[in-house]
């Protein structure tokens, strides 16, 4: 595993490729900002789906960004690595379906439990196959 960092209870996995980390960190701040809104009560439908659109955009472009890697270096692990992606796109799909209590607010509880669901979502693929590939990344000089 890599360097692995803790700050605000949420664990940060490094990879030690630049634009990999970056693009990590960029998917945890918006489940840290989902986990700050809960906390402070400031989460309405609106701001949960605006969450939501931008986690989903954000996590193509960023499996796109590997897949594409990937490819261009013949990356020899590319087929599992790209059906745990798909696996993980449509996990995230799923996380969201039942967060809305019914009389057009966000369910708290629920949304608690989708944070949970995300760190668990999000860890154990960094952890996993990303040190594998980022590995292979820095063999093939990929900084
Ligand atoms: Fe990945
Ligand atoms: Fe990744």
């Amino acid at each position: 595993m890599g360097i692995v960092t803790s700050t605000n209870s949420q664990t940060i996995v490094r990879c030690g490729i630049l634009w990999q980390d970056q693009q990590h960190s960029e998917l945890l701040r918006c489940i840290r900002n989902l986990q700050q809104k809960i906390l402070d009560k400031t989460l309405d439908m609106t701001e949960l789906n605006r969450i939501r659109t931008f986690l989903v955009w954000y996590v193509d472009l960023h499996f796109a960004t590997e897949e594409a890697y990937m490819a261009e270096l013949a990356y020899p692990g590319r087929a599992a690595h790209k059906a745990e992606h798909e696996g993980m796109t449509n996990k995230l799909m799923n996380l969201f379906e039942v967060i809305e209590d019914g009389m057009g607010h966000p369910d708290l509880h629920a949304c608690a439990q989708l944070c949970v669901d995300l760190n668990k979502w999000y860890l154990s693929h960094i952890a996993g196959p990303d040190q594998d590939l980022a590995a292979f990344l820095k063999q093939q000089g990929v900084r």
